[in-house]
C-alpha cells in the first residue's frame, strides 16, 4: 500500500483532530502517503484534498473539531456520487480510506467497503450510539463539558431558588443525558430510553420544596421533547421559578480530554495498520479497554447495547 486518505463527516467532535494525526504518523512510519480529503463526502466527490505530512499534523492534537472540516453529503447517498467517490480515488491513486464519523457516515464507509473500495470507519460521534464500541469519539469531552456547565448552572440555580432543566444532545441517545445527571448530581434525567410520567416529577419537586430543598436540575435529553416545553408544564405545577439552559453546540467542541486524546491515538494507528495488513470493510472500536474490529454490515445492522446499569444506578441513586 502506497498511498491512503483520510477523512472526516458529519457532526464534528473533539478527538478527530488526534486521530488524523496519530493515522498520517503511523502512516508515514510505513512509508505510506496520506492525503485529508476535505467537508467529508462532499470533498472526496470533489477530490478536495491536501497532503498530510509531519508537518500538517503538528499541533492540532489539543484543539477541537476538525482541521480537515465536516459535512453531511446528500448527494454521497446516490450511485452517481458514490461512483463519482470512486473515480476521484482511482484517479489519485489511493488504495485505502480511513473514514470518522458517526452511523450515517460509518453506513457510508460500507456503501465503498461493498463496492469493493478498502475502508476502515472510525466511531466518531458525541451520541454514543454506535454498536460494537464502548465509547465513540469524542463522549467523554462532550461529557465533561456538559459538567461544566451544569455546575456553573447549580450554583446560580440554589442562589436564586430555581428549577433548571438542561437539554442537551444525543439524537434518540440519552447517553450524554443519564450520565451527565449521575456525574453532576442532578436530580432527574429525562432519557428516550426510560418512561417517566411528568405529573409526577413534578410532585415530586413540589414535595422537596416543602422540604425546603428549593433548587433542582433536571437534564433533559434533546430525543425526548424541547426544554421550553418541559420547563412550561412544570412551571405551575412546582412552588419555585424554571429556567432553560440548552447546552446545544457548545458541547460539541473543545480541547479533547486525555481519554478522547488517547482513544484518538489507537483508533488511528490500529485503522491504518488494518488497511496495510489487509484488513478492511471494519470499525474500529474500544471493548473492555482493548482496540478491536468489527465488520461494518454487522456494525451497521447492530443496536447499540441499551444502557440498563448507567439507568439502574441513575435509579438507585435517586435520579
Ligand atoms: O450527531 C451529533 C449531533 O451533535 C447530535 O447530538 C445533534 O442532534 C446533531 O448532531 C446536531 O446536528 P447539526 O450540527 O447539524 O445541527
Amino acid at each position: 500500500m502506497k498511498k491512503i486518505g483520510i477523512l472526516t463527516s458529519g457532526g464534528d467532535c473533539s478527538g478527530m483532530n488526534a486521530t488524523i494525526r496519530a493515522a498520517v504518523r503511523t502512516a508515514l512510519r510505513l512509508n505510506i502517503e496520506v492525503v485529508g480529503f476535505r467537508k467529508g463526502y462532499a470533498g472526496l466527490m470533489k477530490g478536495d484534498c491536501i497532503p498530510l505530512d509531519t508537518k500538517a499534523v503538528s499541533g492540532i492534537m489539543h484543539r477541537g473539531g476538525t482541521f480537515l472540516q465536516s459535512a453531511r453529503s446528500a448527494e454521497f447517498r446516490t450511485p452517481e456520487g458514490q461512483q463519482k467517490a470512486l473515480d476521484i480515488l482511482r484517479e489519485l491513486g489511493i488504495e485505502g480510506l480511513v473514514i470518522l464519523g458517526g452511523d450515517g457516515s460509518l453506513a457510508g464507509a460500507l456503501t465503498l467497503h461493498r463496492l469493493g473500495f478498502p475502508v476502515i470507519g472510525i466511531p466518531a460521534s458525541i451520541d454514543n450510539d454506535i454498536p460494537f464500541t464502548d465509547m465513540a469519539l469524542g463522549v467523554d469531552t462532550a461529557l465533561n463539558n456538559i459538567i461544566y456547565a451544569v455546575d456553573c448552572i447549580k450554583d446560580t440555580a440554589s442562589s436564586h431558588a430555581r428549577a433548571f432543566v438542561i437539554e442537551v444532545m444525543g439524537r434518540n441517545s440519552g447517553y450524554l443525558a443519564s450520565i451527565a445527571a449521575i456525574a453532576s448530581g442532578a436530580e432527574y434525567a429525562l432519557v428516550p430510553e426510560r418512561e417517566f410520567d411528568l405529573a409526577e416529577v413534578c410532585q415530586q419537586l413540589r414535595a422537596r420544596y416543602e422540604e425546603g430543598r428549593d433548587n433542582a436540575i433536571i437534564i433533559l435529553a434533546e430525543g425526548v421533547a424541547k426544554g421550553e416545553d418541559i420547563a412550561n408544564s412544570i412551571k405551575d405545577a412546582i412552588g419555585f421559578e424554571t429556567r432553560v439552559t440548552v447546552l446545544g453546540h457548545y458541547q460539541r467542541g473543545g480541547a479533547p480530554t486525555v481519554f478522547d486524546r488517547l482513544l484518538a491515538s489507537r483508533l488511528g494507528k490500529f485503522s491504518v495498520e488494518m488497511l496495510v495488513a489487509g484488513t478492511h470493510g471494519i470499525m474500529a472500536g474500544l471493548s473492555c479497554n482493548n482496540i478491536i474490529a468489527t465488520p461494518l454490515d454487522i456494525v451497521i445492522k447492530g443496536a447499540k447495547r441499551p444502557q440498563d446499569e448507567m439507568l439502574r444506578l441513575a435509579e438507585v441513586l435517586g435520579i
